[in-house]
């Protein structure tokens, strides 16, 4: 299924990022700690590395994730060049306290009067940036849009101890690579009910969390045991659990498949992440086997 979503004025977003970058010492990404790669915008990636600068990328939603993969996670991307990563809450104080410490040791030579740390916080619609960022203030700041066209929004706030902060919109890129990373993007709510069908989106979902090891907790919350099922198959299921029914007594299909996505999204199955390092690296070679396998059918041409 094609995933498409406002590809326009991606220039002018583009433009305002890499102006916003050439100014700050240290790149803040955040990140959906569910999804910890599908929720990276290549954008910001391509960008940060043309302009060498530092990242912390932040797990933020930790609370909502298996901490054992997000410690896996951490270790993959501190991996990187130039890159430190801690799993957060943002509603945790003492989480938000460790950010701007970790910022500092990224760029030592910002601490002086006359050179003051200048950080930048990025990252795609809904991981929680607004969050963070009024914790880090200690106030509410005005939210800034999540159309990459109003690049006017771009707002730099101080901070106690010499230090600024810029925040940015919500970015999202023109073409996801990936059909699954939409879905999990949709999935944790990233992108909105117009791109994706909520019942694709629950089916993937489900299975998924067969993939990932997690089918007790389905069992534990519907009552239901998923094995030998596809995604369908258990949304239907949780249906038939909660009586999800229409006037005629047919099953709703539509309402079950919103009970399993919002019971994800607020945590009800338990503390889940939906990709390992592992399953990343699987999911893209499987990717670029079918590629090739695309490729090898092509009637050759003269
Ligand atoms: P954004 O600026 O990146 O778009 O994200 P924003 O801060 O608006 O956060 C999006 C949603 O994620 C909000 O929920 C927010 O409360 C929630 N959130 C942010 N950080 C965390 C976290 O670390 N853990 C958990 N569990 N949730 C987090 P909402 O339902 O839209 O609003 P609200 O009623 O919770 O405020």
């Amino acid at each position: 299924m094609p995933i498409q979503w406002f590809p326009g004025h991606m220039h002018a977003a583009r433009r305002k990022l890499e102006e916003t970058l050439a100014d700050v010492d240290v790149l803040i990404e955040v990140l959906d700690a569910r999804i910890p790669a599908a929720s990276r915008n290549p954008l910001l990636e391509t960008l940060r590395r043309s302009r060498q600068r530092p990242c912390l990328k932040l797990l933020n939603k930790a609370d909502l994730a298996d901490p054992a993969r997000t410690a896996e996670w951490i270790a993959a991307f501190e991996r990187e060049e130039g890159v430190r990563a801690l799993a957060v809450c943002a509603k945790n104080p003492a989480d938000v306290r460790r950010i701007l410490p970790a910022c500092e040791r990224l760029a030592p030579h910002r601490s002086e009067p006359t050179k003051p740390l200048r950080l930048m916080i990025a990252g795609i619609p809904n991981v929680g940036k607004s969050t963070l960022l009024n914790a880090l203030l200690g106030r509410k700041a005005a939210k800034v849009g999540d159309e990459p066209a109003v690049t006017k929004s771009v707002q730099r706030y101080d901070l106690p101890g010499l230090r600024s902060i810029t925040d940015t919109p919500g970015l999202m890129w023109p073409k996801i690579e990936f059909d699954a990373d939409g879905y999990l993007l949709a999935a944790c709510h990233a992108i909105g009910r117009n791109a994706v069908a909520e019942e694709e989106v629950a089916a993937f979902l489900a299975e998924t969390l067969i993939a990932q090891g997690y089918a007790d907790r389905l069992t534990a919350r519907y009552r239901l045991d998923p094995t030998g099922m596809n995604g369908d198959e258990i949304v239907a299921a949780i249906g038939e659990r909660r009586g999800c029914r229409r006037k005629g007594g047919e099953l709703d299909q539509e309402k079950a498949a919103n009970i399993l996505l919002q019971d994800f999204r607020e945590g009800k199955l338990g503390p889940l992440t939906l990709e390992t390092p592992a399953s990343r690296a699987a999911m893209i070679a499987a990717h670029e086997a079918a590629l090739l396998a695309e490729a090898d059918d092509q009637p050759t041409r003269r």
